[in-house]
């Protein structure tokens, strides 16, 4: 199963995920009071209360594939399943979360007979719960027991799993089966005609309540956390006006008494990165050979950002502005791969001289990185970060 990637865990695990698309339009479109009822129980078990119409930052489109837990039932009885199929966004004026639950699954009988129910994230060391709770069915048996989950409950009496990163707890506006009859293409034709779990119902609940364990994010922080460095990337270039809004990013980085000791060449001509690979290959034959995904010299990104400063100062500042690059483009749904190596090649190399030359930099400047940027064709997981060597004197 695909690991999921969920913001509430991100703040300490740098789990993966992409910004935000809809928190734009919730903002717009709703400004209702979400949280009516007491919260005491999620805050005992860690969890900080949020509002999905501005706090939420996963992209929509994207959340209900990357699985979550849907929960119904009772404080004598409950049952969780993972889902893959929902929708999020606004209906009858309310902020709303629709499921989809199969005619067979035990959970289905939860639904119907519950007022509530809940979703709920979990972070991607916890994979195997929503493997678990996807492949098992809780008529063999209690799921969440198996799985050591501790159950506990909202103001609402709607159980949630106190080990969720996430717990979005709506209540049910309508529910009704698919009826073929209104089938208008042969998309869900197919589906059911060879599906043995039945029809779905359709669940649409309003929004009444969620949490998130530690503190909301934001998509600047989700934009942090979630960068890796890429060294796969399609071949579709960068669009000019991304890479000019990441170009504008760094030059918004602070620099000692706003000296700016930068220079910024963003190379959008994949020719140059061609004929500078060609001549880096003959140099680099073996190595080069031996990577099968070899496309470039630049980690195989269709553009790049070298950047300049004046001999042997402004490293500090041109730091700041990288990253500053690396979290905008993150937040344009880019990767990027700060690259030293082919700096010491177009520094050394005489025949890569032209192509110095051609970025054009001041004479008393020197080539410090250089950004690969482009579309990912891998998301990597995060490398452990050590979280000792931040000390706290108070
Ligand atoms: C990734 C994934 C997504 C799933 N999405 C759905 C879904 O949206 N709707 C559904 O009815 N079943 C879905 N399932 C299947 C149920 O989770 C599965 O049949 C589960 O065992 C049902 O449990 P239950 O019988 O205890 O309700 C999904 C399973 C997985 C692994």
């Amino acid at each position: 199963m695909k690991k999921n990637r969920f913001h509430a865990s991100c703040l300490a695990l740098g789990a993966k995920c992409k910004t935000c698309l809809l928190a734009p339009a919730f903002a717009v479109a709703m400004s209702l009071t979400l949280f009516p009822s007491s919260s005491w129980a999620q805050e005992e078990n860690g969890f900080a209360k949020i509002n999905v119409v501005e706090d939420f930052a996963d992209n929509g489109f994207q959340w209900f594939r990357d699985a979550q837990l849907l929960c119904a039932g009772n404080q004598e009885s409950s049952n969780a399943m993972t889902i893959g199929w929902g929708g999020i966004g606004t209906l009858w004026g309310r902020t709303a979360m629709t499921v989809y639950v199969a005619e067979k699954r035990y959970t289905k009988s939860f639904m119907d007979n519950s007022q509530y129910f809940t979703v709920m994230s979990f972070d991607f060391t916890q994979g195997k719960i929503l493997d678990y709770m996807g492949r098992n069915s809780g008529r063999d048996g209690d799921k969440a027991k198996a799985l050591g989950l501790h159950t506990a409950y909202t103001a609402n009496g709607t159980p949630y799993y106190t080990e969720a990163t996430m717990v979005i707890e709506c209540r049910l506006m309508y529910a009704a089966p698919f009826d073929p009859k209104n089938f208008k293409d042969d998309v869900p034709q197919r589906m059911y005609s060879n599906f043995p779990a039945g029809v779905h119902t359709e669940y649409i609940g309003e929004v009444v309540g969620a949490w998130v364990k530690g503190s909301p994010t934001n998509a600047t922080i989700n934009s942090m956390m979630e960068r890796r460095s890429i060294r796969k990337y399609k071949d579709t270039p960068v669009e000019h006006a991304k890479l000019e809004q990441i170009a504008l990013c760094g030059i918004n980085a602070p620099s000692g008494m706003n000296q700016q000791p930068w220079e910024i060449r963003v190379v959008e001509d994949y020719s140059f990165i061609q004929e500078l690979t060609d001549i880096y290959k003959k140099a680099h034959a073996e190595e080069v050979n031996r990577d099968a995904g070899f496309k470039n010299m630049f980690r195989n990104a269709p553009n790049i950002i070298c950047v300049a400063t004046p001999k042997g100062r402004g490293q500090l500042d041109a730091g700041m502005l990288a990253e500053n690059m690396m979290v905008a483009a993150q937040s344009l749904g880019l990767g990027t791969c700060c690259l030293g190596g082919p700096v010491r090649f177009l520094l050394s190399s005489p025949d890569a001289k032209p192509y110095l030359d051609r970025l054009g930099f001041s004479p008393d400047f020197e080539l410090l990185y250089i950004l690969a940027v482009g579309y990912p064709d891998e998301f990597p997981d995060a490398k452990p970060r050590d979280a000792a060597k931040v000390k706290y004197i108070k």
